[in-house]
């Protein structure tokens, strides 16, 4: 069956007092997308035609920003819910058909989920309304159902009675109705609750007044329907949807050794065999390609990553290119505009910043490379350093094929090393250097013969006059 097209109207103009923030609580960011942005995209994906955003004065502009496909709107002061709806459905250009309403704090509600809904307004019309069975349903408001089963209404908690708190069965805050039912239930809707506010539950006892039908999908996972108003709730959801992408990853071919240790954004992708150690975080636009190995505690963003390559632990990388069979780290620091070639090598404490390595090259140990062309086949000793900055300027270092850089050199950017040339180790190179020369520059080596011996020989003349 073809799912019905809806408007979706998100509701998210409360104050969110409860995540004690000055930042909007709906535009906290979990996995690299703020949180409306999750309910945004399930209501896209479930075939919602256009999504309308209702913020507060506050948040509209932060939420515009965030989400530019989505027809944003204000209200004024936040009255409830169900006045938050009534300024959702004022800014739908057609103001006819389906509407599906949620909120911007439920961020886990998957478009499956949301099609059923949909698929049972088609059918019944009236009111669909999302419910879930839970063991702990403190805090939400509760379904309150007739002995013959059918809804009578929803009470919220600070509303309900004792009997009523009893009640496991909650509403997720998801409705489906048409727009012209909406605007025929919402004007009978009081403020006499406890918090003075309009509910937009409310409408569920007066759609059963006029005998329009009432219809739920219940949910048994209580995950799907996790509200976030404080920090410990965005917790939950935030484990909530890691463990929907790790798990989607692990069936494409992916194995996570230690699936509660990692963060990996659903922006990133992973190929077959790779192995992905604890503690590891993927952001941004990553791609792992086949066959690579990811170890304990690396900090990928915005980084690709070819076939076969290997990364030891502890190594950061942000906006690299990681070339085919190459091995980074362990402890390697791989900064914007990296970009490694095949086999190439880069190891422990070597941080490199701008620069391209050739194929087969290698930076083993210890060094900085900043703005540099590295050719093919280099050898960067340990403690080889590019000065590429004169404090006003950045200079570029190239080092031609083949060329050999001795331990513990300088390079004082702009130079050239020419293809093959070597540089001696403890040298600082000034000047170009041509190809297949030796560049060495070393203050002459001194040897005084006999020296420890003199030494020894003073500290015991001294310690027998103190006894
Ligand atoms: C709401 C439901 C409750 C349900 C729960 C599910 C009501 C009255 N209660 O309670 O039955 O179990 O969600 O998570 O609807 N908002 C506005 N304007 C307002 C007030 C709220 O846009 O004036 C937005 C909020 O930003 C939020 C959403 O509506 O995104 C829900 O509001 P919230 O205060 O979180 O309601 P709950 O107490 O969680
Ligand atoms: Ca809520």
């Amino acid at each position: 069956m073809n799912t019905p097209i809806a408007t979706a109207i998100i509701l998210a103009g409360g104050s969110g007092k409860r995540f004690k923030s000055r930042i909007p609580k709906v535009i906290h960011s979990i996995l690299g997308q703020p949180m409306v942005g999750w309910v945004a995209q399930a209501a896209h994906s479930a075939g919602a035609s256009q999504v309308i955003v209702v913020g507060s004065p506050e948040t509209h502009e932060l939420i515009s920003a965030h989400l530019p496909d989505s027809i944003v709107t204000v209200q004024p002061n936040p009255r409830g819910t169900g006045d938050a709806a009534d300024v959702g459905l004022a800014a739908m250009p057609d103001g006819t058909g389906p509407v599906l309403i949620l909120a911007g704090d439920t961020p886990c509600l998957t478009s499956a989920t949301l099609r059923r809904l949909l698929q049972v307004h088609a059918e019944h019309r009236g009111i669909a309304l999302l419910t879930a069975d839970i063991a702990e349903p403190g805090g939400y408001g509760r379904v309150v159902r007739a002995d013959n089963g059918e809804i009578t209404q929803i009470v919220e908690h600070v509303d309900a009675t004792a009997a009523q708190r009893r009640i496991t069965e909650i509403n997720a805050g998801v409705y489906v109705a048409d727009a012209e039912l909406l605007r025929q239930l919402l004007p009978s809707i009081g403020s006499d609750n406890q918090q003075g506010e309009k509910y937009l539950v409310d409408i569920v006892d007066r759609a059963v007044a006029d005998g329009t039908a009432v219809n739920t999908v219940t949910l048994t996972d209580a995950a799907e329907i996790q509200g976030v108003n404080d920090r410990a709730q965005l917790a939950t959801a935030q484990a909530v949807l890691q463990a929907r992408v790790v798990r989607e990853l692990q069936l494409a071919g992916a194995t996570i050794m230690s699936p509660g240790s990692v963060v990996i954004e659903p922006t990133v992708s992973i190929g077959r065999d790779v192995l992905v150690g604890p503690s590891v975080s993927l952001t941004g636009d990553t791609h792992i390609a086949d066959d690579v190995i990811i170890g304990q505690g690396c900090v990928l963003a915005d980084t690709r990553v070819a076939a076969g390559v290997q990364l030891l632990p502890y190594s950061v990388a942000s906006n690299a290119v990681i070339g085919e069979d190459a091995t980074v780290g362990p402890h390697t620091h791989l900064r914007p505009g990296s970009v490694l070639g095949p086999g190439s090598k880069v190891g422990n404490f070597v941080e490199l910043k701008n620069t391209t390595l050739g194929a087969g090259s290698k930076a083993n140990h210890l060094a900085y490379v900043g703005d540099a062309t590295v050719g093919r086949g280099v050898n960067i000793g340990a403690g080889t350093i590019t000065c590429n900055y004169d404090g006003v300027n950045k200079h570029r270092t190239i080092l031609e094929d083949g060329v050999f850089i001795g331990s513990d050199t300088q390079l004082v950017a702009p130079v050239t090393v020419g293809r093959d040339a070597v540089v001696g180790a403890g040298t600082t190179v000034t000047r170009d250097v041509k190809a297949e020369s030796l560049a060495v520059s070393r203050s002459e080596q001194k040897e005084i013969p006999g020296y420890a011996a003199r030494v020894r020989a003073r500290k015991k003349a001294r310690d027998e006059n103190k006894s």
